[in-house]
């Protein structure tokens, strides 16, 4: 090794411990998430992330509060969700709510889990209404203890209780991790003018270390567990390999009003698929979404066809043979999706309503051209591969690989 490449690969190493979050105890602030599946309706794994997409847009514009045109479909026609057990009261009745970065209201009482009331419950007064790229909910904001772990109690946590909601029978509620604005305009009367989330409050009281959360998600398929695991206050060191590196917030709107990054795509070595642009990293959402042109040009270098089956793209075996890795470039660092990694995994074909034997492509059409400030979601395909820090100190995301990223589960 020559003096300027020690030298080199010495300043990385140092930039890297900069870079490094909090690490903490994580038997202290780790919840284990369940996986849940539903393949009941087939088809519409596409078209749900589609419809999320287009409220994800228009809702930045109205901050939460303000109705989606003409989207109005059940959040449960998504294929696979991560659900987290929450207690709220004291004792704690525990609910099974929807782990989603991308809103930020903490709600329960959907899916005949009604709410029971203890001595911690105090209404607030106001009225909350959320409105989902799929569903809606509708109902009475209240302050209580929130139980995450034994470790993590959130005494006088503002939640929402649902006196109506479209579309979450297979839930009790959500969890909203995403930013704080989110939730501008989501009450009424609005004495508390936007609502102090889970995070929020665990980071003001001191409760957690850093001001962040840190998730993983095990890839899935027939046969593996998928576990996921969310982690308040810092990163999981036992759930990532190497480093995790951090991009800014993208200030490019309306992708910065989520966990919004800019980034570029390539195919391979050279075959450009998308030029820098912003978009964001989403657990809502199933698959890795491009706008049109991007997921055009995807699909010519792949040699994919669609599928009228289960809407996604579709490849032969010889097609598969020459897939290249999907490199995703964020902040200057690589994210390469392996040939693997962009593939439905094989064992939930029929359940998608495809064939045994095929061969399906996790990267869908956004449904937009290219342009329009949110022009990819990195959905559970892309953070099943790369363990992902929502860094609200530093409006940061923060990624790295983990022992599944070049994992040949699919
Ligand atoms: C982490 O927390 C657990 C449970 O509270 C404790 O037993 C253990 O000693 C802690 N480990 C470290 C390294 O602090
Ligand atoms: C699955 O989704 C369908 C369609 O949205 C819904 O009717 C059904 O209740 C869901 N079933 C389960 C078990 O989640
Ligand atoms: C993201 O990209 C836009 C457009 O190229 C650029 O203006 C901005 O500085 C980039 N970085 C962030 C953090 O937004
Ligand atoms: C689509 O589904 C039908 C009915 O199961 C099947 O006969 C057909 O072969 C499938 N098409 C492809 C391209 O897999
Ligand atoms: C599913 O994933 C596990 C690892 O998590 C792997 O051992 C297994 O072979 C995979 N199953 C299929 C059918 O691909």
């Amino acid at each position: 090794m020559t003096l300027l490449s020690l030298l080199s690969s010495l300043l990385l190493l140092a930039l890297g411990v900069v870079a490094n979050p909090v690490v903490i105890n994580r038997s202290l602030v780790t919840l284990p998430l369940a996986k849940k599946y539903n393949f009941t309706s087939i088809n519409n794994l596409l078209e749900h992330d589609q419809a999320r997409a287009r409220a994800l847009k228009s809702r930045a514009f109205g901050k939460g509060g303000v109705p989606d045109t003409g989207i109005n479909e059940p959040i449960t026609d998504q294929a696979v969700t991560y659900t987290a057990s929450v207690g709220v009261g004291s004792p704690p009745t525990y609910y099974d709510l929807l782990v989603d970065t991308g809103s930020s209201n903490t709600w329960i009482g959907s899916g005949n889990k009604k709410y029971v009331k203890t001595s911690t419950s105090v209404q607030t007064g106001d009225s909350v209404y959320v409105s989902y790229g799929k569903g809606y909910f509708y109902g009475t904001e209240f302050y209580d203890t929130v139980t995450l772990t034994p470790q993590l109690v959130i005494q006088g946590q503002s939640i929402g209780v649902a006196l109506e909601s479209d579309a979450f029978d297979n839930y009790n509620g959500i969890l909203g991790i995403g930013p704080t604005d989110l939730t501008i305009g989501t009450l009424n009367p609005d004495t508390q003018s936007s609502v102090s989330t889970v995070t929020d409050n665990l980071h003001n009281r001191g409760t957690i270390p850093a001001y962040e959360i840190g998730i993983f998600f095990q890839p899935i398929n027939a046969t593996s567990p998928g576990n996921g695991e969310i982690t308040w206050g810092g990163a999981d060191s036992s759930k990532y390999t190497g480093q995790i590196k951090f991009t800014p917030i993208t200030n490019i709107f309306p992708a910065s009003a989520y966990w919004g990054i800019n980034q570029s795509i390539r195919y391979g070595v050279s075959t450009v698929i998308l030029q820098s642009t912003a978009g964001i990293v989403d657990t809502g959402t199933t698959l890795i979404l491009l706008a049109t042109d991007a997921f055009n040009r995807y699909s010519s270098a792949t040699g994919a066809v669609p599928d009228d089956n289960t809407s996604l793209l579709r490849i032969t075996p010889a097609q598969f043979s020459a897939l290249q890795g999907l490199v995703f470039t964020i902040n200057g660092v690589l994210y390469t999706l392996t040939p693997n990694a962009q593939l439905w995994p094989r064992s939930l074909n029929t359940q998608i309503g495809g064939t045994a034997g095929s061969i399906y492509l996790i990267v869908g059409d956004l449904g937009s051209a290219s342009g329009e400030g949110l022009d990819f979601i990195n959905g559970y395909a892309f953070l099943e591969r790369f363990y992902s820090v929502y860094d609200t100190a530093n409006q940061q995301v923060g990624l790295a690989t983990t022992p599944y990223t070049l994992a040949t589960t699919n």
